[in-house]
Parts: C-alpha cells; sequence; structure tokens
C-alpha cells in the first residue's frame, strides 16, 4: 500500500486504544505541522505557481484537520496538551544530505512530505479497520482519504519539477531507509510512534 516497505503491526492499535487522549494529543499535532509544512512551501518556494496554488488549498484543509482533532479533545473532555517529539519524523529527515541546488532541496522536502503523509495514512487505516470506538473510527476513515490524496501530489510535483528518473530512485532509496526506521516502531500510542 502506497509504496511502504514495512507494514504496520496491528497490535499497535491495542496500544492506541487504551490511550486515546495520547493519540488524538498526538495526532492534533501532526496536522498543525502538515500545516505549517505547506505554509514553507508557499514561502520557499513562491515561483512555482502551481505548487503555491495547491499548498494554500492545502494550508486550509490541514488546519481543518487539527480544527477536527481538537474538537474530538474538546468532546472527551480534555484540553490539548503539549507537543510529543516525533522521533519517526526526526529520524526520517536525516536520509537526505544537505546542500544541493534549490530544486533538489525542493524535491527532498515534497519526499519527505510525500512519505509522512503514506505513513499516516496507514496509521489511520488501521485505526479506521481496527479500532473499537465506532466513532472515531469512522473520523479516521475520513482522514485516510484525505492523506492518501495529500501523498500522491507531494509525488506528484517531486516528479514534476524534479528529474523523473532521480526522483524515482531518490524515492525507492526513501522508503527503504523509512522501512528500517520502521522496524523499532509501532510500540507507542502516536501516529507514527
Ligand atoms: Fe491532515
Ligand atoms: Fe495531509
Amino acid at each position: 500500500m502506497l509504496g511502504l516497505k514495512l507494514p504496520t503491526d496491528p497490535r499497535w492499535v491495542n496500544i492506541v486504544e487504551k490511550n486515546i487522549e495520547e493519540i488524538l494529543t498526538d495526532h492534533a499535532y501532526c496536522e498543525q505541522k502538515a500545516t505549517s509544512t505547506a505554509i514553507s512551501m508557499i514561502v520557499l518556494f513562491p515561483e512555482y505557481t502551481e505548487l503555491v496554488q495547491a499548498m494554500t488549498a492545502l494550508v486550509k484543509e490541514e488546519i481543518s484537520h487539527f480544527k477536527m482533532v481538537h474538537e474530538k479533545i474538546i468532546e472527551r473532555g480534555w484540553v490539548l496538551g503539549r507537543d510529543r517529539k516525533d522521533e519517526y519524523v526526526n529520524q526520517l529527515m536525516k536520509f537526505f544530505p544537505k546542500g544541493g541546488s534549490r530544486v533538489t532541496f525542493m524535491v527532498h522536502k515534497l519526499l519527505y512530505a510525500a512519505l509522512i503523509e503514506a505513513r499516516s495514512c496507514e496509521r489511520f487505516r488501521l485505526l479506521s479497520e481496527n479500532i473499537a470506538d465506532k466513532e472515531l473510527a469512522e473520523f479516521y476513515r475520513n482522514l485516510m482519504v484525505s492523506e492518501a490524496n495529500h501523498y500522491t501530489m507531494f509525488l506528484g510535483f517531486a516528479r514534476k519539477y524534479g528529474d523523473r528518473e532521480e526522483v524515482d530512485k531518490k524515492w525507492q532509496a526513501l522508503l527503504e531507509y523509512e522501512a528500517q526506521i520502521m522496524k523499532d516502531l509501532g510500540k507507542k500510542e502516536t501516529i507514527h510512534g
């Protein structure tokens, strides 16, 4: 699914179910970071008109996801906690070497974003299929569809603006690297943990 090389162990859902407050808190920040990433693309690459337009729409969509998660937190009588460390994203971002041309930098950012969307989508699918809470199952099913579209969009832009062959090679290498990171994860009640 989505090119991912290592599926998440479905037992991750059992861990999540024991601490819904924690998963919703972490998830809220994932949506907030997705919004920030879209804004940063606009700031960094203003001359790529098609990208700027897509990212402008994405900012709205991701902040609306944040609002939806925040409302789930409020409905359950909780207050949004502090941001959680995202070990997965921190590890992932070490893959591409720093430096290179501006286009290269953009392609790397797009590929990271595509992968984070793909993995989030996979995790949302697991939640939608396995979580006992019916309301949350439906909530995650809808979000899964959105994130799948974002994955396709980011990968599409990387292929459009970069050299197609080179981008595909980098994408495959990044997927392999991500699978190595995932071997040690799937044990925490966070979206990528
Ligand atoms: Fe989102
Ligand atoms: Fe997204």
